[in-house]
């Protein structure tokens, strides 16, 4: 039984690895290691003894959305739901924060599908969660796959 917890500011450099690792492969979006020690309330983690095994963040934007991002877990900890886990902590903190949409943008939907999201078109976002997209490579030929999930509030 693996336990998600908050994550601390000792474990930024594994969560950039783990992260990293993925985004190398062109599976996730690469994290900056400053963008990961600004932003390290938002990240949940499991660990495995000292090890940081998987994270995930949930990212506030607006009153009424709030983002679901860098779902990352260790290639021999899958299959495990451990990543069901986190995006399910990361609904919850949502939830207690009355935001009632929630989205991902991945190029694994149908892991999100099963975890009560559905795809949209990128362009029914607002505008305001593409700051970070025009750091991306790829910009403005984002091919992730944006999903959303409304929560009862
Ligand atoms: C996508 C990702 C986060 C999924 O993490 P995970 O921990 O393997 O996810 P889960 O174990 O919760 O679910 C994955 C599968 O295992 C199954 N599963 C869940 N609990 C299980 C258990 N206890 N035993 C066996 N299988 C289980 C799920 O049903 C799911 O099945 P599916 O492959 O048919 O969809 C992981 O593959 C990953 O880190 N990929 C690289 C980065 C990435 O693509 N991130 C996506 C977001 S940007």
């Amino acid at each position: 039984m693996n336990l998600v917890e908050k994550g601390k500011i000792q474990d930024v450099p594994q969560i950039h690895r783990l992260i990293n690792n993925f985004a190398d492969k062109g599976e996730m979006m690469a994290r900056p290691l400053s963008e990961i020690y600004e932003n390290i309330r938002d990240y949940f983690v499991v660990r495995q003894g000292e090890r940081v095994i998987a994270c995930a963040a949930l990212h506030v934007y607006w009153s009424d959305l709030a983002e679901v991002k860098s779902v990352a877990v260790a290639e021999d900890s899958q299959q495990q739901g451990i990543g069901t886990q986190l995006v399910e902590a990361c609904l919850k903190e949502a939830r207690g924060l009355c935001i009632p949409t929630v989205f991902c943008l991945t190029y694994r939907p149908a892991f999100f599908e099963k975890l009560g999201f559905s795809q949209t078109d990128k362009m029914e976002l607002p505008r305001k969660i593409w700051t970070e997209c025009y750091r991306c490579p790829k910009f403005p030929d984002c091919d992730e796959v944006a999903l959303i999930c409304n929560l009862e509030v």
